[in-house]
């Protein structure tokens, strides 16, 4: 993939809920490599931002490009977008009846046809990456969450993405889980993975992105590097957030 180029390019996105304009006329483009942190008050549109990436949402107007193409609808073209945007989510959504090595050699093995005993060592080599290597016979319900949460990553990525989406990934952990699935974001980051993280971890924002896109009403109301969007805010809606839930 090449770095510096726009991978994600959003423009004048237009979504409805019924009467509900959720996302409204939303312009983002993220370049090959970048990492983008989205942050917003509840309801602002964020989980639907990153659904709509990876078309698990559909859109009213507008248009989303992803790696020069426009999002395809159906059919194979949709099958390769969603392996190539790996998604995780709040709730691991492993498969409760697999493995953990198999939860990441299905997706390989299946979609992308690849050789049972090359899945299985690729896959092994990404639970030794995530720190699970030792879970791979068990069962999602044998982990913790922060564990099931890495297996999660770790099955994304054994799709060999060009770009992942977190939304609000260590949100349903116990605090003393959170620093090890943020580790291993943070790693990704450093490794260039192009990625786009709904979080409320700040520590990981200031950190790990190099943008800061704060939502609100639908809305990208204001967009900075972390160490300006943090340091001098200039919205109002950005100003009343972050002194939410930074004196937490
Ligand atoms: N499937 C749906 N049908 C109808 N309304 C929806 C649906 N999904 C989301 N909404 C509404 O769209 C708005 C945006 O929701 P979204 O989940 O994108 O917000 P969010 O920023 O991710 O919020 P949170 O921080 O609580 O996760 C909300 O008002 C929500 O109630
Ligand atoms: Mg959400």
């Amino acid at each position: 993939m090449t770095t510096g180029e726009p991978l994600i390019v959003l423009e004048s996105v237009n979504k409805w809920f019924g009467p509900l304009h959720v996302l409204q006329d939303v312009n983002l483009s993220i370049d090959g490599g970048e990492v983008v942190v989205v942050i917003g008050p509840s309801g602002s549109g964020k989980s639907t931002l990153c659904r709509a990436i990876n078309r698990l949402e559909p859109i009213n107007s507008g248009t989303i490009i992803f790696d020069g193409q426009p999002l395809p609808a159906e059919g194979r073209g949709l099958a390769k977008l969603r392996s190539e945007v790996g998604m995780v989510f709040q709730s691991f959504n492993l498969f409760a009846h697999k493995t953990i090595l198999e939860n990441v050699t299905l997706g390989p093995i299946k979609v992308r046809k690849e050789k049972p005993a090359a899945a299985r060592d690729r896959a092994m080599s990404l639970l030794e990456r995530v720190g699970i290597a030792s879970q791979a016979r068990k069962y999602p319900a044998q982990l913790s969450g922060g564990q099931q949460q890495r297996a999660a990553i770790a099955r994304a990525l054994a799709m060999q993405p060009k770009a992942m989406l977190f939304d609000e990934p260590t949100s349903a952990l116990d605090p003393e889980m959170v620093g090890e699935v943020l580790d291993v974001m943070t790693s990704l980051a450093r490794e260039g993975m192009t990625m786009v993280v709904v979080t409320h971890e700040m520590g990981f924002a200031r950190h790990a992105a190099k943008r800061v896109v704060f939502m609100a009403d639908g809305q990208l109301v204001e967009q900075a590097p972390p160490d300006e969007f943090f340091g001098s805010p200039k919205s109002d809606r950005a100003k009343d957030f972050l002194s939410k839930i930074l004196t937490h």
